[in-house]
């Protein structure tokens, strides 16, 4: 295994889309960000510079970080931010993941333009478990923003309105060439006729599902969340904010030019999308002539999603088996709600609310003082409680009509406790409070099972039933269904403190968001390892 280190810079940058320049946070000057080449059981050691006049922190989505939360990155949760001038070197090494993951900022809304690819390729003298394919090319879909991006996060916190819609989804960084101002630019893969290409595609958008398709190619999956998944084919590909997903394509089309393109899937009235597309080229050698379109499904089509979801299956492995026997049961309601604005002329929901979004009704507040992590490490008191309930403190009808007495969660820094090698289930059920919708759940720390997911409310004795615990597909971001349910099991075999929160920017930040501290288990290899000396202060 090899050691990589790298130097990220984070500094501002002007860059112009769509006929407009500011300037964006990006690392090194790129946007998006370096591309990490790494394989299997490769070390990383990343010295950030922070030159910009924000607090950052970054975050390595997906990977495990056994033993080493204190390379996790989100601020406040495992470390205190790199404030402006400040340094801080994330230390981790790859345990059994292969695949695509990317890294990004986890601080505020600087994700937005704070992202890049890590792939993760197998072992030296390994493969992968399909042909090697001639060609890989990550796809990063993202969102550009003409407006500086704190000001769009500033008006969706304190008007407590859903935030502007971007003004373009991005490909690798450029909207394309169906934008304005955007053919220069539009990425492009060159392919010989008879190539396959492995696409590794990554939803590093702050607020959108996106749909994903090839003009005239048939994508088959391979992967999801740096898992190899059982090989299917399909048009189109669903992937929820934080998710990634590889497929391969062949090109086995007549000579020509093909758009691949990426748009909004969004559900519910109220959830912001829009109906533009972004695109790249696949283009056939020395081929000039205008792309085809692909046809890409409408923005609320539920029934695409859930068919392309309900293919993926993990490939049954030995070492991590499906947890049958369950030690601690989790219900979380997951969804948006309101709150009274204490004097606030602007707060623009109904009767002068604005949103709050909340798991079983606690709406998670970060603390400031230090990380959660610390806190727990060396005994700090007064920064959080340990009563997040297991359970929702009332039961109703998640997905029909809310009574108003539930629209108003609480606040505050509640954890909850895991034992060590515990095998945990977690339902997360959605709610109509608001409206129902699509909430992709991310657990840091872990990846785990979906072992089931649906509409309505969960049912206990006929949903359990169906369960997939076979094969089901290993995710580290599960987008739960719109107006529906999913389930997930993991065993609590990472001692740390975890962030578990909805990837969709705006809901984080109204607090759709809980944290766990598994507890550490016994001897070297199960024990978090000391805090490295230049861990950041608040
Ligand atoms: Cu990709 Cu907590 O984040």
């Amino acid at each position: 295994a090899e050691t990589h280190y790298q130097e990220f810079v984070v500094q501002a940058e002007p860059v112009t889309r769509l006929c407009k320049t500011h300037n964006i946070i990006t690392v090194n000057g790129q946007f998006p960000g370096p591309i990490l080449t790494v394989r299997n059981g490769d070390t990383l050691i990343i010295k950030v510079l922070n030159r910009a006049r924000y607090n950052v922190t970054l975050h390595w989505h997906g990977i495990r970080q056994m033993r080493t939360p204190w390379a996790d990155g989100p601020e406040y949760v495992t470390q205190c931010p790199i404030q402006p001038g400040g340094t801080y070197t994330y230390r981790f090494t790859i345990e059994n993941q292969e695949g695509t993951l990317w890294w990004h900022a986890h601080s505020r809304w600087l994700r937005a333009t704070v992202y890049g690819a890590l792939v993760i390729l197998p072992k030296q003298g390994f493969t992968y478990p399909f042909a090697n394919p001639k060609l890989e090319v990550p796809i990063v879909l993202g969102e550009w923003w003409n407006r500086d991006i704190f000001s769009v996060m500033g008006q969706a916190l304190f008007t407590g309105a859903a935030p502007n819609v971007s003004d373009a989804y991005t490909i690798n960084g450029q909207p394309g060439d169906l934008y304005k101002c955007s053919s220069q630019g539009t990425f492009k893969v060159s392919v010989n006729s008879g190539d396959t290409v492995l696409l590794r595609v990554i939803n590093a958008a702050l607020n959108q599902q996106l749909f994903f398709t090839v003009a005239n190619h048939q994508l088959t999956v391979v992967g999801a969340d740096a898992t190899y998944h059982k090989p299917f084919t399909t048009r189109v590909i669903m992937v929820g904010p934080g998710q990634t997903t590889d497929v391969l394509l062949t090109a086995n089309q007549p000579t020509g030019r093909y758009y691949m393109a990426a748009s909004a899937y969004a559900t519910g009235q109220n959830a912001p999308f829009d109906n533009t597309t972004t695109t790249a080229i696949l283009e056939y050698t020395n081929c000039r002539t205008r792309p085809v379109l692909p046809q890409l499904p409408a923005f609320n089509d539920t029934a695409t999603t859930t068919a392309f979801t309900s293919q993926l299956r993990s490939i049954p492995s030995n070492d991590a088996k499906v947890p049958t026997q369950i030690d601690d049961s989790l219900f979380f309601t997951v969804g948006l709600g309101f709150v009274n604005c204490n004097p606030g002329p602007t707060c623009q929901g109904p009767n002068n609310t604005r949103f709050a979004a909340s798991m079983n009704n606690e709406s998670f507040v970060l603390p400031r003082r230090t990380s959660l992590l610390q806190a727990y490490y060396q005994n700090i008191p007064g920064i959080y409680t340990l009563d997040f309930p297991p359970v929702p403190p009332v039961q109703f009808n998640y997905t029909g009509n809310v009574p108003r007495s539930l629209w108003q969660p609480n606040f505050g820094t509640k954890l909850y406790k895991l034992k060590f090698g515990s095998n945990v289930q977690i339902v997360l059920q959605d709610t109509g409070i608001f409206s129902t919708e699509d909430h992709p759940i991310h657990l840091h720390g872990y990846h785990f099972f979906v072992v089931g997911q649906g509409f309505g409310n969960f049912n206990p004795q006929t949903d359990t039933a169906k369960f997939n615990l076979v094969d089901p597909p290993v995710r580290n971001t599960i987008d739960v269904p719109v107006g529906g349910w999913a389930v997930i099991r993991f065993v609590a075999d990472n001692p740390g403190v975890w962030l578990f929160h909805c990837h969709i920017d705006s809901h984080l930040m109204w607090g759709l968001a809980m944290s766990f501290i598994v507890e550490n288990g016994e001897g070297e290899l199960q024990t978090i390892e000391p805090p490295p000396a230049d861990l950041p202060r608040c």
